[in-house]
């Protein structure tokens, strides 16, 4: 299975197309709207979100409500665009009336972007490189979180950390952080951290600043032996956490407990062999891998956000033209954007484990699919 995203931030969609899915899949756009709904909510977004209330079309690969196996086409259209018509024009224009963005920003694609591709309007690199891509992924992710739900396996996010705010206690179940982040406007199980958090953000926005954080994404259910570790490209916690660093602003990834691990000695932390209908583990200090594969515990990955780059009290930059130093642009953004990086990056891990479970059980039918992967857990459960 595999994906293309294309689609500028104000331009008019985004538009992806995924190629092996199989066949019998159940489908529709309400599925997928709903993961929409939710990367557009989470305290700390900015007026953007008012504007899209994102929707996704599906254009191909499926036919009343079941996929063809054919690719599948989505598309969300972007509501601003409306405003955007001269500045965002596929066609060529007689005179520009808008302003032309000349000064980069700091931890932006900005700078380099231009210097890269020679553009000396720094809109030409920002209208991609923008997070408002995450959106497709996120419709991509929803697919693929159709096809693990056919398996039994679920995915979630949840903060672990917002700025200086974190939680060190918090429960290892889907359905435990499900209930306890349900109110929280950062997705954050600990309701008093929750406050905390938000308190937090309310502070960075009154300064013109942003907050990065810390989000844990889980998976359950995931058969055992999934990536291999016969060759270094296959293992599968590589890949996720190629995954993830391709997501805007995520800076680090970790598995497991692997921070608390590497400042711990080795009998304190690797995770007991026992035995019980199957081999299972004692704890899950790795986050469910040994050697690049899945041993059947949980996948549990950590993603560090950095706080996003555009300030509404901008640091000062350097004008492309004229080499001097002014204040860095500023684009409509958000200040604090962890909660909704936790939901993109559940949708990567979903795509990241459906595509590694297509690759080990090939299938054009979900049928057959189900079949090999429940026979797959037999033979890991009887060994
Ligand atoms: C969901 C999401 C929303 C984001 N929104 C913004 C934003 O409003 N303003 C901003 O400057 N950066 C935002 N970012 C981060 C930038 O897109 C990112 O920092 C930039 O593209 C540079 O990439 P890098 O941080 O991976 O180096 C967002 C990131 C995510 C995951």
């Amino acid at each position: 299975m595999r994906y293309l995203s294309s689609g500028e931030s104000h331009g008019p969609q985004l538009t992806a197309i995924i190629e092996g899915v199989p066949a019998g899949l159940t489908l529709t756009a309400e599925m997928i709207n709903q993961d929409l709904r939710i990367r557009q909510q989470g305290y700390g977004r900015g007026d953007r979100m008012k504007i899209e209330s994102d929707q996704v079309q599906i254009t191909s690969g499926v036919r009343h409500g079941v996929t063809l196996g054919s690719p599948i086409t989505l598309v969300i259209k972007n509501k601003d665009n409306k405003n955007w018509g001269h500045v965002m024009a596929i066609e060529p224009i007689d005179e520009h009336d808008y302003e032309i963005k000349k000064v980069p920003r700091p931890g932006h694609a900005d700078l380099v972007g231009a210097m890269k591709y020679g553009h000396r309007d720094l809109r030409n690199v920002l209208e991609r490189s923008s997070a408002r891509e995450t959106a497709i992924r996120v419709a991509v992710g929803a697919v693929a979180k159709q096809i693990l739900k056919a398996l039994d396996i679920e995915v979630i996010s949840h903060v672990l950390q917002i700025g200086k705010v974190s939680v060190t206690n918090y429960p290892t179940t889907i359905s435990t952080i499900q209930a306890a982040i349900a109110n929280s406007p950062v997705r954050c199980v600990d309701s008093d951290l929750s406050i905390q958090m938000c308190q937090h953000i309310d502070e960075a926005k009154q300064q013109g600043d942003s907050v990065g954080g810390i989000v844990q994404v889980l998976a359950e259910n995931v058969p055992a032996g999934l990536g291999s570790y016969v060759q270094f490209d296959r293992k599968l916690d590589a890949k996720i956490a190629a995954a993830f660093m391709g997501v805007q602003s995520v800076k680090g990834v970790y598995f497991g407990d692997a921070m608390m691990a590497s400042s711990h000695f080795g009998s304190e932390v690797h995770d007991q062999i026992s035995y019980d209908q199957g081999f299972t583990r004692m704890s899950n200090h790795y986050g469910g891998f040994e050697g690049g594969m899945t041993n059947g515990m949980p996948v549990v990955v950590q993603a560090m956000i950095k706080p996003i780059p555009t300030l509404y009290q901008p640091l000062n930059s350097i004008h492309i033209d004229t080499k001097e130093v002014e204040e860095s642009m500023i684009e409509r953004s958000d200040s604090c954007v962890v909660p909704a990086a936790g939901v993109v990056l559940e949708s990567v891990l979903a795509f990241e484990l459906a595509k590694e479970i297509l690759e080990e059980f090939q299938s054009n039918q979900m049928s057959s699919l189900i079949k090999a992967v429940k026979c797959h857990r037999e033979a890991m459960r009887d060994f």
